[in-house]
């Protein structure tokens, strides 16, 4: 039994961030799951971490991240199941980039129902894909809290240093303009498909993503506060 861990106003369900490369979902979805104090899942995050501690996962993920691929999803949804159990996941938690296809996103309704949650809510971030290069290329992330920047649009306070933590800031691999076009046209050929089928199960907002991170900020609280 997991010891009881609810903060003040949680969550007390699963909110899924959809949306291509680059439109703002791991920046908005850490800031919701702060708000909840849930935590904040992120595929790319687990999947980088893999591949940084050289796990066999990471040696099998890191070719096919840096030609920017999906990677199978037998191993996305191992990692998800197990991250899941963990204790402070009893309340509910925000998914950044997962599911990416329609079998994760069928696997995953069964797995929130043994679970005992609701089926997600979709934040679905809709963005011309010609605005996506500039943030992807100018992205910087830290290394030690990843908290994320933009040299463009969100520099930090001190070039190259975290305004949190004072930590590095790294630029991901596959962040170099070559790798964009084929993310995104995984995005269209196996991700953009999921918009649909979450629409027609009546639980998916659409957000303008191209708005200030403010502006898209207060949208999206706006949903999950109407629909949880
Ligand atoms: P992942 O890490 O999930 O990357 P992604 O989906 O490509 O998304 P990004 O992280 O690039 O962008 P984002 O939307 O989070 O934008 P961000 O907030 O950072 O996946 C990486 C790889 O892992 C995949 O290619 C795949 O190989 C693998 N993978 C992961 N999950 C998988 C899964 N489920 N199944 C199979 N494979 C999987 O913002 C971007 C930039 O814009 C930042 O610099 C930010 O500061 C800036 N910004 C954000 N919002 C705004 C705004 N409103 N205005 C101006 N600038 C903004």
């Amino acid at each position: 039994m997991r010891p009881d861990v609810r903060p003040s106003e949680t969550l007390d369900r699963a909110v899924v961030f959809l949306g291509p490369p680059g439109a703002g979902k791991g920046t908005q979805a850490k800031e919701l799951a702060r708000r909840f104090s849930a935590p904040h899942l992120s595929t790319g995050d687990m999947l980088r971490e893999h591949i940084a501690q050289g796990t066999s996962l990471g040696q099998r993920a890191q070719p096919i991240m840096a030609r920017g691929d999906l990677v199978p999803d037998s191993i996305v949804l191992r990692m998800v199941a197990h991250r899941i159990e963990q204790p402070d996941c009893s309340h509910g938690f925000v998914f950044d980039g997962f599911p990416r296809t329609v079998a994760q996103a069928q696997w995953l309704g069964v797995l929130l129902k043994q679970h005992g949650f609701k089926p997600p809510l979709v934040v679905h971030m809709v963005i011309d894909p010609a605005l996506v290069l500039r943030r992807i290329t100018g992205r910087r992330t830290c290394k030690v809290g990843g908290e994320i920047y933009n040299v463009f649009e969100r520099p930090p306070k001190v070039e190259g240093r975290c305004d949190n933590d004072g930590g590095e800031l790294e630029q991901r691999p596959d962040d170099r303009e070559e790798i964009v076009g084929p993310r995104l046209a995984a995005y269209q050929k196996q991700t953009a498909p999921l918009a649909a089928y979450y629409r027609r199960l009546g639980r998916l907002r659409d957000i303008d993503a191209a708005k200030s991170v403010g502006e898209v900020g207060t949208s999206i609280l706006d949903f999950v506060n109407e629909a949880r």
